[in-house]
């Protein structure tokens, strides 16, 4: 019996607390929402359509970059696309991934954007491990901290595997080959 750390319910109270903060700061205002391919995938969708019930205008891009091998992070990102013509001009940024583990992915990311000449950006993950961070960067909207373990499901793969899970849980030591 594989144990189900996040449910499919629990997920969704997750992203509509993100999205209600997110709402509140960014009131009245041009936000681009930058998701990070391919994990973001499923929290994006949810996010957006939350954020749907408040009165912002949105706009919607994405990245891919790649960090992990199997259950490690390489230490390297790799950003396997260009940044999106014209990105950080005239709207703030808010750059949407599904996990922060040791921060390198996120800091790389803001970094770049910056150098595009983005005006302003944030950070906003639906989870950030307790232990292993390395960077100074701290996710400015964060759904929930988890344990050091390698996850799986809501778009969280292991060797693109588990993407489709409708909910989140541990990646067992016999799935690991
Ligand atoms: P970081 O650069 O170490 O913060 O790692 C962030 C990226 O690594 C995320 O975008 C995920 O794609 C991936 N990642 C980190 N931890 C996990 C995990 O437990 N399961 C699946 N992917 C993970
Ligand atoms: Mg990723």
């Amino acid at each position: 019996m594989k144990q189900t750390l996040y449910t499919e319910s629990e997920i969704k109270g997750v992203v509509a607390e993100l999205a209600a903060a997110i709402a509140a700061d960014f009131a009245g205002r041009k936000l681009l929402l930058l998701g990070l391919l391919k994990g973001c995938q499923p929290f994006l969708a949810d996010l957006c359509r939350e954020l749907s019930r408040y009165s912002l205008s949105l706009a919607v891009e994405y990245l891919q970059v790649s960090s992990y091998c199997g259950t490690a992070s390489s230490g390297k990102v790799t950003f396997d696309c260009g940044l999106p013509e014209g990105l950080g001009q005239g709207c703030e940024v808010i750059v949407v991934d599904d996990i922060f583990d040791t921060g390198l992915t996120l800091q790389s990311v803001v970094s770049r954007l910056y150098e595009n000449g983005a005006a302003k950006v944030k950070t906003c993950v639906l989870l950030r491990k307790e232990a292993s961070h390395r960077v100074v960067l701290e996710p400015d909207y964060c759904g929930a901290v988890i344990p050091d373990v390698f996850i799986v499901g809501y778009g969280l793969d292991y060797n693109e595997q588990y993407r489709e899970l409708p909910y989140i849980r541990a990646l067992a030591a016999d799935e690991q080959r």
